[in-house]
């Protein structure tokens, strides 16, 4: 194992350990800090800056052309551009994160998207009952507040807080409801969650309303995982028991509520402070989280329960915030294309995409939708775990202990562990790394075969040769020895894992080709592909065009865009006038099903191959 440099973000505080050589983008990357890239890491638009605080880094050509000499010399680098060579603490501005709150609420041309949170609170100063003014009290609070819902448990408080200070307090209200009247002036405490509810992973980000800016964000498995690693298998439980629809619920529903515990620790916040929660999951997800039955998604033609958003009130679900919370559960496209995807296209203004664009979505189920001359249409791919490590024999999450880089340098691997720590297990990047890297240097062949040593070109570099290893006529290949790693067993990337991996890649490589092919485009007409998923702005795109997983483009059209399902939820809690354009984006989607494709089984044998070259 290589010795890995200690590299600080500031003011978040986040530390990675990374190999020399790393560029501070993919850094920040790895320390959950996604920063703008439009020109998609050509060193050309200059939104990636960050600026070297302590430690040294040199600036590249391109640093010095389109920062200047003066910039340079404080420190200022090109994120997309300059590498890491030393330990070094590097600050990053605001205004060079992807999700900061101006690229939420505005588009790429600075246009003001609109709207403004459905949750809002206002501090009131009500003039007390006289004999002149014998208002009611709902009556006095709306004259000043406008109209509002109200229901009876707020109805029993409101009278009796109202005189407990003298006719002032802040009123909560969310699109038109009112959900509280509180003592004193509690503006600015005004919190919301988004949440990606992912059939492996759920990530809730806590959102300051107050601020229009996330505050915290935590990730878990999803525990759902014991009742079947995929929705298939997940909807299979619910067809043979209808109780286990409430089981995978109370399951879920528990992680979320063990998620909102530990953003509150974070930041200190009351929970009884969050007042609404997004949700952007898959369409089985989002029934299992709601407690609806999704069996009719196991067959034939795959009908969800409910297109349209639902807006719930949050203790429905059991979930422990403000009593009166509300809770949006995004609307779905069809089929398994659900909310995840339509936040995702949401958070991409993919309605307003002028060029061919691709966006790919790659999780358990891979969604791919294709924006061309206006027209949205979307799939979903059974790609299986294998990116988010699960079904790889040594494959874990992307936590402490985890590889998640590997390269080839004088001709032997080098490994880069999270946390710095010997090395447990290969989370999904380094799964797509070490297959590109043997992909180049021959040990694994085109149809996914480990090849033996002594099938090896004479120039194969004896380090690598020496890590192939015969168990039972399956070759597989040593990342780290026994003596090296965190559990005291031997880390393999196994010829069955290689298996998973087309599996995976094939699923959604095959179904790209047929979205395009529909449309009468080739992938050198897309303009754009854009990246999400929680582990999306991780991957190597020279490597994942390797294995086939994206589409030959040059790398520079290949742009991450982070957690794209969270996004989307983040931007409906920011502004409600955008769940207008995510109904929108759920009604005029063309769903495409892959399972009725003609073609696709012949696409997807076709895809399982790792292409022939570059
Ligand atoms: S300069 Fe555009 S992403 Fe770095």
């Amino acid at each position: 194992m290589k010795t890995e440099l200690r590299i600080v973000f500031q003011p978040s505080g986040r530390t990675v350990h990374v190999l020399a050589g790393t560029k501070i983008f993919e850094a920040a990357a790895r320390a959950g800090l996604l920063l703008q890239n439009p020109c998609g890491g050509k060193g050309t638009c200059g939104k990636c800056r960050v600026r070297i605080v302590k430690g040294a880094c040199e600036p590249t050509e391109a640093c010095r052309k389109l920062l200047g000499d003066e910039k340079t010399r404080d420190g200022y680098r090109l994120a997309c551009q300059a590498a890491i060579t030393e330990e070094c603490v590097v600050e990053v501005p605001f205004a060079s994160l992807y999700d900061s709150r101006t690229q939420i609420l505005t588009s790429a041309e600075g246009k003001c998207l609109g709207g403004k949170p459905a949750v809002w609170k206002k501090y009131v100063e009500l003039p007390p009952p006289t004999t002149h003014d014998a208002l009611a009290d709902l009556k006095r609070l709306e004259r000043v507040i406008g109209r509002f819902h109200v229901n009876l448990n707020i109805m029993h408080d409101l009278p009796v807080t109202l005189r407990q200070d003298n006719f002032t307090g802040t009123a909560v209200v969310c699109a038109s409801q009112l959900l509280a009247f509180e003592r004193g002036n509690t503006e600015a405490d005004c919190y919301a969650v988004a949440f990606d509810l992912g059939t492996t992973t759920v990530v809730g980000a806590l959102l300051d309303l107050a601020q229009g800016r996330e505050i915290a964000v935590a990730a878990t498995m999803n525990p759902q995982i014991s009742y079947g690693d995929d929705v298939i298998s997940r909807i299979t439980r619910a067809r043979e028991d209808a109780h286990n629809v409430a089981k995978l619920q109370r399951a879920v529903v528990q992680t979320f509520n063990d998620l909102i515990s530990d953003l509150v620790t974070q930041t200190g916040i009351d929970r009884h402070h969050i007042y609404e929660v997004a949700v952007a999951g898959n369409t089985t997800m989002q029934h299992f989280f709601c407690g609806i039955n999704p069996s009719a998604l196991g067959e034939v033609p795959f009908p969800p329960a409910y297109v349209r958003a639902l807006l719930l009130d949050a203790r429905e679900v059991a979930l422990d915030l403000h009593p009166n919370a509300k809770l949006y559960v995004f609307p779905n496209i069809g089929g398994f294309v659900g909310g995840d995807t339509v936040a995702g296209v949401l958070a991409n203004s993919l309605l307003d995409a002028k060029q061919p664009t691709l966006f790919i979505d790659i999780g358990t189920n891979g969604e791919i939708v294709l924006a061309n001359r206006g027209k949205l249409s979307a799939a979903s791919t059974a790609a299986g775990p294998a990116f988010e490590g699960a079904r790889i024999t040594a494959g874990m999450r992307a936590t402490t202990g985890a590889i998640e880089k590997i390269v080839v340098e004088n001709g032997d691997i080098a490994c880069n562990v999270i946390g710095n720590a010997p090395p447990v297990g290969l989370c999904g990047t380094a799964l797509i790394d070490v297959a590109a890297e043997l992909l180049r240097l021959g040990v694994i062949d085109t149809t996914g075969r480990v090849v033996a040593p002594d099938e090896l070109p004479a120039t194969t570099p004896d380090a690598i040769r020496a890590r192939i290893h015969d168990h039972n006529g399956q070759m597989d290949f040593l990342i780290a020895a026994a003596s090296e790693s965190g559990t005291g067993e031997p880390v393999y990337l196994c010829q069955r894992d290689v298996r998973e991996l087309q599996l995976a890649t094939g699923a959604i490589r095959a179904g790209a080709n047929i979205m395009l092919r529909k449309a009468g485009l080739a992938p050198e007409d897309l303009h754009e592909v854009l990246l999400a998923g929680a582990f999306g702005n991780f991957i190597r795109r020279r490597n994942a065009r390797r294995i086939g997983l994206l589409p030959a483009l040059p790398t520079e059209k290949i742009r991450f865009v982070g957690n794209a399902a969270c996004m989307g939820a983040k931007v409906v809690l920011l502004s409600a006038e955008q769940r207008d354009v995510a109904e929108k984006i759920a009604e005029t989607t063309e769903h495409v099903d892959l399972s009725l494709a003609p073609d696709f089984q012949e696409e997807f044998s076709m895809a399982m191959l790792f292409p022939e070259s570059e």
